[in-house]
């Protein structure tokens, strides 16, 4: 464990992405210094891990603004009725029955299965997402996170070559296509008009300089100018790479656990819990990114 200057501790949760940060009551306004602070280790660590933080929903609004605008998510059925800014994530209605499998509004919310980065369907995707642990299932639920600078440092030289300056298609569509029920279905639920977008699949995180990989597998379609086929094949191998566990850290969530990461160098995807017998809640505040990714 070490001290900052002000009343923060950390204590490294994984060597490559994961920092836990306590000291700090995330339910009252933050001063300049341990914004600053907290600022500072959210771009360095990517991930951090606040224990122990039994905040309201108002809250976690207002710490999340200290870092940006927010967004709120084209789903309308996921988002919080009292606070449009909460994204919830959970197999719970809003008065606490356990939505049935089936159900349109639980098919989408397990596609957070897969692997993604938050509002990759956007043309400006997240900057970062900060989540509150508010009802957990005794076993399964983690969600993993990939670093996706050490992913593409580790890449070769001639395969960074060759794909620097490639570009991706993604769509908010491509999410629904990937769930059979959702897909076959005329009542797919309500969601905000998001027509596709193009993305660079090696990016430049505007803050800090470096070069990253930006996948998203639940949006991503397919290659610029490459034929289907071998577009797909190379996003697979990618996400293969990105994914293979050298570069991953496994968060055990604890009940008002608040995690904050960087959606413009990491990717991450919820492991699976029974949902018919177990309750999982969690609300999301996502943070607008401040401009379309650039370019490496
Ligand atoms: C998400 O933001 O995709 C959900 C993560 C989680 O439910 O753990």
């Amino acid at each position: 464990m070490s001290a900052t200057a002000s009343t923060l501790i950390t204590k490294k949760r994984h060597p490559l992405l994961g920092t836990e940060v306590r000291g700090v009551d995330l339910a009252r306004p933050l001063d300049r210094e341990t914004f600053r602070e907290i600022e500072a280790l959210w771009l360095s660590d990517l991930l951090l891990v606040f224990p122990e933080q039994r905040i309201a929903d108002e809250a976690q609004i207002a710490f999340a603004r200290n870092f940006g605008a927010l967004e709120i998510h084209p789903s309308v059925s996921h988002r919080s009725s009292r606070n449009p800014e909460i994204y919830r994530i959970s197999n719970l209605d809003e008065r606490g029955a356990v939505l049935p499998r089936q159900s349109t509004q639980w098919q989408y919310m397990e596609l957070t299965r897969l692997w993604h980065t938050d509002s990759s369907f956007r043309e400006v995707p997240s900057k970062g997402s900060i989540l509150h642990a508010i009802e957990l299932p005794p076993e399964g639920g983690d969600t993993l996170f990939a670093n996706m600078y050490a992913a593409y440092e580790a890449l070769d030289t001639e395969t960074r070559t060759r794909i620097r300056g490639l570009r991706v298609r993604h769509s908010h569509d491509h999410i629904i296509r990937q769930s059979e029920t959702l897909s076959a279905r005329a009542d797919k639920g309500e969601y905000a008009e998001l027509p596709p977008v193009v993305h660079p699949l090696v990016q430049r995180h505007p803050v800090t300089g470096r070069t990253s990989l930006f996948l998203s597998p639940h949006t991503m379609e397919g290659v610029e100018g490459m034929p289907d086929a071998d577009g797909r094949a190379l996003l697979d191998a990618l996400i293969a790479h990105a994914t293979s566990g050298d570069f991953t850290y496994r968060h055990q969530w604890q009940l008002d656990d608040v995690i904050m990461w960087d959606n413009r160098c990491t990717m991450h995807a919820v492991i699976p819990f029974d949902e018919s017998r177990h309750r999982r809640e969690l609300h999301r505040t996502t943070l607008i990114g401040d401009g379309p990714p650039i370019a490496a």
